[in-house]
């Protein structure tokens, strides 16, 4: 698939394309919005004057308009003209209709073309962006931000900010054609134009926010979506349907009930603008019919006017109505540029760079740790709860940070070694902190006291690739894309892998046969289109994952929960054999799988609680002796209960 796509050539220049738009950032939306798009500015001025250039060629129509009642009419010795005068017509619109192409084209060019690029941005920066944004941010939201978002930029640059160009082209040009005209006449005429700028800021503030308000319960409802369909199952198998439907109900009601007063607050805006400058118009008319009947100007001059004045009129509205929806272009280009400016995960940062695998040396000292709280997430939230009214919403997104508190320690006083190739099977309670400790090997988190180090060197001084690369995970809750089983399988090798490799994986995580019994074997796709697999089957797919990937340091978080004993006795012992040289970490339930560790820790509420070999964790009481004890029991009971059956079925 890799190879396939980079064949394929990037509709963008290299240059464009490698613009960072992270420059783009500025609390100026409109300077924003101009280096975003970077690299079309000559394009985008392109289309602004083409149109500029159409308005000039409309403009003119009227002129040769005037000659022709003035000059030509009623005048028999130029009746030869009259040919020319239809050519020029001709010749305008065919300028006209040119210009407006060609502009058209070129902002088309912009808009998509920064559309484009802002896209692959977004997602190439929400996939580098650290696990504490997203575990704080709701999947919607930012779904919203890189799709509506995203369209309602390209909306602004395709329509609204071009137009903004033309509209005052056709102003100034044809203003500047009345006062040629009659210089009172022209001042007349736009009397009114200050009063509509300012009505229309007024309701460029009001619709900001109210679109504002709009977007962010759009975001609300994609959210509550996607969580309805991710879970699915939850939501049929606690019968909670019409408990869902109630909740989504509500969000889409808020929905409606902001989109209604955006549209309120724009409907308002139009017949407020008509009135006056209907007004305007009929004033102009009435005055420059004085002024033709007194003969201070021509009867052509006044038809022209009259054509003229139209063309004032018409974007002094249209300024007020593009200020409004600009609004739109800006609030999204504010949503989208918060994105863009959060912090990514440096992957590459650090000054320990060994050539080749880590040895495996891993040293816990007096480590604690705590989440933090991301700031946006309080700014998320804010968004989901309902307003009382719809333009407050924006001195309620203002400051989240403000909001975020000190998490409490998840981790405190962690501290054991772990020599190269050994094993440390880690026990405990739901929560008591074994996923985050983990997660601080691949620097998924960075712990926040203490020391962690990685042959003898501080992870932190490690870039996190080379981590992840030599670090293997076994995620507790593995996730597979929808694509065939061997590209799940051989996901981030990073090379061209032989089948015997992948079989060779997949033997090991006992799922070789189980694959080969699906329809179309290693080729089977995953997911909606494809099979669903049970929760044992994933997991083993993705510790043949892990496996295929050889990595020095390996993690087994939970790995084989979801797996029956039996197989896991399988798994066990192959792993067995691939653990051997590797220093593999191992979160389990079940005593068989801790319990030839070299190192056992059973953590409680982010401490250590006992550790240990297996040996010395027997000879004390303790949490340890408890399991081992229940555990004994419970297989002893089921044993017997098995030999009973097997007796009375004989
Ligand atoms: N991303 C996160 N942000 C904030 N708190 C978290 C996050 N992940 C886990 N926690 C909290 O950290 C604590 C330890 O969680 P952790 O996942 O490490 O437990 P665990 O031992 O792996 O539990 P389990 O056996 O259920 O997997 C819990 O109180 C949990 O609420
Ligand atoms: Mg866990």
């Amino acid at each position: 698939m890799t190879v396939a796509s980079s064949q394929q050539k990037p509709p963008l220049n290299d240059k464009l394309a490698s613009y960072d738009l992270k420059q783009a950032v500025d609390d100026n939306r409109l300077a924003g919005l101009w280096r975003l798009i970077s690299g079309f500015h000559w394009t985008f001025i392109g289309a602004t004057l083409a149109l500029g250039m159409a308005a000039l060629a409309k403009t003119a129509v009227y002129f040769v308009f005037r000659d022709f009642v003035d000059n030509v009419l009623g005048q028999p010795a130029k009746a030869n003209l009259v040919p020319l005068i239809a050519l020029s017509f001709i010749g305008l619109a065919l300028l006209e209709g040119g210009f407006t192409f060609l502009s058209g084209r070129w902002a088309a060019r912009t808009a998509e073309g920064t559309a484009y690029r802002l896209r692959n941005y977004l997602f190439d920066q929400i996939q580098r962006l650290p696990f504490a944004y997203h575990a704080k941010t709701a999947t919607g939201e930012l779904i919203q931000r890189s799709t509506s978002d995203v369209d309602h930029i390209r909306r602004f640059l395709a329509d609204q900010a071009t137009a903004v160009g033309r509209v005052a082209m056709l102003f100034i040009v044809n203003f500047i054609a009345i006062l040629l005209l009659n210089w009172q006449l022209a001042l007349f005429s736009v009397i009114v134009v200050p009063l509509v700028l300012l009505i229309s800021l007024w309701f460029f503030r009001r619709i900001s926010k109210a679109y504002e308000a709009y977007q962010e319960q759009e975001a609300t409802l994609s959210t509550t979506l996607q969580e309805n369909l991710t879970g699915v199952r939850v939501v049929r198998a606690f019968a909670r349907q019409d408990y869902e439907r109630a909740k989504f109900e509500k969000d889409n009601w808020e929905k409606y009930r902001r989109g209604r007063w955006l549209l309120i607050n724009h409907s308002l805006y139009w017949p407020t603008t008509d009135i006056i400058s209907g007004l305007q118009m009929l004033a102009g008319f009435t005055f420059a019919a004085l002024l033709a009947i007194d003969g201070t100007i021509s009867v052509g001059t006044y038809l022209a006017y009259h054509q003229l004045v139209i063309w004032i009129i018409w974007p002094m509205r249209n300024l007020g109505r593009l200020i409004v929806e600009m609004s739109t272009g800006l609030v999204s280009y504010q949503r989208v540029s918060k994105v863009i400016a959060e912090e990514r995960e440096p992957l590459d940062e650090g000054d320990v760079r060994p050539a080749g695998p880590p040895q495996g040396h891993v040293v816990y000292d007096h480590v604690a740790f705590a989440y933090e709280q991301a700031p946006e997430a309080t700014s998320t939230t804010d968004a989901a709860k309902p307003l009382d009214t719809a333009t407050n919403s924006q001195e309620q997104a203002a400051d989240p940070a403000e909001k975020a508190q000190p998490m409490p320690h998840v981790l405190r006083e962690i501290s054991f070694e772990c020599l190269p190739g050994q094993v440390i099977a880690l026990m405990g309670g739901a929560g008591s902190g074994k996923t985050s400790l983990v997660n601080l090997l691949p620097r998924f988190y960075d712990a926040t006291g203490g020391l962690i180090t990685l042959d003898g060197q501080p992870l932190n001084r490690y870039p996190r690739r080379y981590l992840r690369q030599n670090i293997g995970i076994v995620e507790q809750e593995p996730f597979l894309f929808s694509r065939s089983i061997r590209e799940n399988i051989t996901y981030g090798v990073g090379r061209a892998v032989p089948d015997e490799e992948v079989y060779a994986a997949a033997r090991a995580a006992a799922i070789h046969d189980g694959i080969l019994s699906f329809p179309d074997g290693y080729n089977t796709l995953v997911g909606e289109k494809g099979v669903t697999l049970s929760g044992g089957q994933k997991q083993r797919v993705a510790i043949a994952r892990t496996l295929l990937k050889n990595p020095r340091i390996l993690i087994l978080d939970d790995a084989t929960s979801s797996v029956d004993s039996e197989t896991e006795a399988e798994i066990r012992a192959a792993l067995q054999r691939l653990m051997e040289n590797r220093t593999t970490f191992v979160i389990a339930h079940r005593i068989q799988s801790v319990m030839d560790a070299d190192l056992i820790l059973v953590l409680k509420d982010g401490r250590v609680l006992q550790h240990g070999a297996h040996d010395e964790l027997m000879a004390q009481p303790g949490f340890y002796r408890q399991i081992y004890d229940l555990q004994a029991r419970m297989e002893d009971e089921l044993q017997r209960e098995i030999a009973g059956n097997g007796r009375s079925n004989a």
